[in-house]
């Protein structure tokens, strides 16, 4: 049995020459896979194509208008909240800036909105809309909360040039709109934790020890959970992040309060995933008062962050638990001797000496160590692929 069977999709048509590629695609979900399709356009698509063929491929009426004059109710939002997927094929420039920024201005902006990351947007357009900073930043927002892409291929453009921005082949939307509806997801049912973010580590109440860590690899991790079936927790540390789509959010600030959440939050949790750079050096004592200038101490004396893995696993020695490491000289041996002092499962080792790996980058590349034995390298990507080659590594080995 195909996993599209009797799934309700809404496809999303939006004004972009594409949009004939959509009729064939429209086809193929409805007659070879029963999938149940309802179309929706925008003003802007019609001008481009007659709904007749939509409404014959689907059996139902195209619809398009927010405020239709028959009664329509809140359909704006039981469609989106009962569908399996939003699938906007071809996704213009313009629905993606709306889609970034929460612009509900008609039916299928609004849907979007509603249905979150139960949305796959396949973009098509001319290579300059694509590459402006404007639609590549509104592309990074929408990933960054876990919407998910059929990205665009390079290739003859209807505008007679070449390049990037060709809708993606049919056959490929077909196979990942399948795939993400197949629900054999790496972490269902399961109840994950993910620390993510610095620590700060007050001196007085203005001036703390902090770190470089921007959050960003923790908050791939908790997306990508959610995306794979997880319940998920993120602790977070100071970040300028968006928490992802579906997660619980618990703002902490110093290593004493994520160790405080982490030990009241520790009830069967299948996987801790210790992704928080938690700042080692704290302040041996705290003033209550802002130190004067001329009050300054020539030396602060420090000790050392609480041990925070190791109080949880104490308590929790059914639960797999990942941790992360920074290290450059020895990184390899220091990330193995981490993992088992600790007693973790896996390790993985970011090393900052690298361009574009780990703190404030969007990028990583890491090598997981688990105790078991194994080690892989995952070449550099996106955090989010990163996050979701770990969650693959640690479910096959
Ligand atoms: C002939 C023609 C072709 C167009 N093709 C595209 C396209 O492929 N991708 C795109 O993002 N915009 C394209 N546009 C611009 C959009 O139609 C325009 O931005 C519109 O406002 C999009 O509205 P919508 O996102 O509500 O459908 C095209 C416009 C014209 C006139």
């Amino acid at each position: 049995m195909n996993s599209l069977l009797g799934k309700k999709i809404i496809l999303g048509l939006t004004g972009g020459i594409a949009i004939y590629k959509s009729a064939y695609l429209l086809r193929r979900l409805c007659s070879d896979y029963g999938a149940d399709v309802q179309v929706v356009m925008t003003k802007s698509a019609l001008e481009f194509m007659s709904p007749v063929i939509f409404e014959t491929f689907s059996g139902k009426k195209v619809i398009s208008e927010m405020f239709p004059k028959e009664l329509s109710g809140t359909r704006h939002v039981d469609l989106p909240v009962e569908a399996d997927m939003v699938l906007v094929a071809p996704a213009t420039a313009n629905i993606l800036a709306k889609a970034a920024h929460g612009i509900s201005d008609d039916l299928l902006s609004a849907i979007i909105l509603v249905a979150g990351n139960k949305t796959v947007f396949a973009p098509a357009m001319n290579v300059n809309m694509l590459e402006n900073p404007a639609t590549i930043e509104n592309i990074r927002i929408l990933k960054e909360r876990s919407y998910d892409f059929i990205d665009s291929e390079e290739g003859e453009l209807a505008c007679n040039t070449s390049g990037k921005g060709r809708l993606a082949d049919e056959y490929k939307i077909l196979e990942i709109v399948e795939s993400k509806l197949a629900g054999n997801k790496l972490l269902d049912g399961k109840n994950v934790i993910v620390t993510a973010g610095p620590t700060r580590e007050y001196i007085d109440p203005v001036r703390f020890i902090s770190n470089r860590s921007s959050g960003k690899m923790g908050y791939a991790v908790a997306a990508e959970a959610v995306k794979q079936g997880a319940r998920v927790t993120l602790i977070s540390g100071p970040t300028n992040l968006a928490t992802p789509f579906g997660v619980e959010k618990i703002s902490i600030e110093s290593a004493n309060d994520l160790q405080k959440t982490l030990l009241d939050n520790n009830d069967n949790v299948d996987y801790l995933f210790m992704v928080a750079a938690v700042e080692d050096l704290c302040p041996l004592e705290f003033s209550k008062d802002k130190i004067k200038k001329n009050n300054i101490p020539e030396k602060i004396d420090l000790k050392l962050a609480p041990d925070i893995v190791s109080a949880f696993r104490k308590l929790n020695p059914q639960t797999c638990i990942i941790g992360f490491s920074v290290e450059m000289e020895n990184g390899k041996r220091r990330s193995i001797e981490k993992m088992k002092s600790k007693n973790l499962d896996y390790i993985v080792w970011n090393d900052p000496s690298k361009k574009g790996v780990a703190f404030e980058t969007e990028t990583n590349e890491v090598t997981v160590f688990s105790a078991k034995g194994m080690e892989t390298f995952l070449k550099k990507d996106t955090k989010r692929n990163i996050a979701q080659g770990i969650i693959k590594l640690i479910k096959n080995n």
